[in-house]
């Protein structure tokens, strides 16, 4: 009996487009599948200005091959000099979408980042006036918090106090990877929502270390131990609106990952949705991969859930490559170490 399952096209709530040649190569993954994306802006040099988000869109409409639709939602990066007025006129007139706050030093391209809050709290309060959602890398960069505690840590550190400061400001804890982020969605009052990625719901850290280290499992936040994936999956799966998908596809060349001091960021635009169909009726809970990846997000950032479909078909497994050829390099498609049946059509 074929198995099928028809869904609004999903969305990717977070995820890594580049520019150039690696744009170039990894834009049309996603957007055979996706129909919008919020796009991050962690460039050399990083997107901080409506104008520069601006220019970055056409960029990627512009490498957007014949034929394709796909709308790119854009976001500013937080420095200690963003302007208020930049930021509201940007998202006023639709230059961007959401901001998105790096620690400084917390992961790649992040050195632009915030350093103390309080010199970014103009921007904060005018944000949670409009209603401009917030993205957070919730992680500490304290040398002395273990990178396993980073994110739990940043939660109480960070993240509480920010809430009780300004509790009308909407936030998304990006890619959330412990079972304290998720405990902290779900009794937290119209507090944050959680973007998860396609890997934490699929890796734990043995899969980075256990019988040699595997650099393509490694990104940031870091894959924590088992249990925490589970609390991934539960929250992804139960039906909850707070969770919803944020890829956090991240591209990077072979050479950059595969070597003495590698990259982070696990690249699952090419078989993200194969994926998270497995993920599901694993779970038993197809009937709620929609919620997770067409219908939450939106609700969120009140736009309309897109208006077309797509259908996945259970078959034969698919043959999705192990790498895609880039104009800067080879890139690495995620390997979820299992055969996926579910394709689209
Ligand atoms: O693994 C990651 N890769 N995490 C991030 O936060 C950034 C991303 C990237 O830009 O490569
Ligand atoms: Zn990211």
């Amino acid at each position: 009996m074929t198995q099928t399952l028809t869904l609004r096209r999903p969305d990717d709530w977070h995820l890594h487009l580049r520019d150039g040649a690696m744009l170039e190569a990894v834009l049309p993954e996603t957007a055979r599948h996706f129909a919008r994306a919020i796009v991050m802006p962690n460039l050399v040099p990083p997107v901080v200005t409506a104008k520069q988000a601006n220019d970055y869109r056409e960029r990627i409409l512009k490498a957007l091959p014949k034929g394709m639709s796909f709308t790119p939602l854009m976001t500013l990066y937080l420095t200690e000099a963003t302007d208020p007025e930049d930021v509201t006129a940007a998202f006023a007139n639709g230059f961007a979408t959401a901001v998105k706050l790096y620690p400084a030093g917390a992961t790649t391209n992040s050195a632009s980042g915030v350093r103390d809050l309080d010199k970014v709290m103009p921007v904060l309060e005018a944000m949670a006036e409009i209603g401009m959602p917030l993205c957070v890398h919730g992680e500490v960069t304290d040398p002395a918090v273990d990178i396993f505690d980073r994110e739990a840590v940043f939660i109480d550190r960070v993240l509480e106090p920010l809430r009780r400061r300004l509790p009308g400001l909407k936030v998304v804890m990006e890619h959330v990877t412990t079972q304290e982020a998720v405990a902290y969605v779900r009794t937290a009052d119209s507090g944050p929502v959680a973007t998860i990625t396609t890997h934490h719901l699929i890796i734990n850290r043995n899969h980075i270390l256990v019988g040699g280290i595997r650099p393509h499992y490694y990104c940031l936040p870091v894959a924590k131990r088992e249990l925490h994936r589970l609390a991934l999956r539960e929250a992804a799966t139960s039906g909850d609106a707070r969770f919803f998908l944020g890829t956090d596809s991240a591209p990077h060349v072979d050479p950059l990952k595969e070597c003495a001091c590698g990259c982070a960021g696990c690249f699952t635009a090419t078989n993200t949705m194969s994926i998270l169909a497995h993920v599901f009726e694993e779970m038993g809970r197809l009937d709620r991969l929609e919620g997770f990846a067409s219908l939450n997000g939106p609700a969120f950032y009140g736009l309309p859930a897109n208006a077309d479909r797509i259908t996945l078909v259970k078959g034969a497994p698919v043959p999705y490559p192990a790498k895609i050829e880039t104009g800067a390099g080879p890139v690495t498609v995620f390997d979820p170490g299992f055969p996926l049946h579910w394709h689209i059509e």
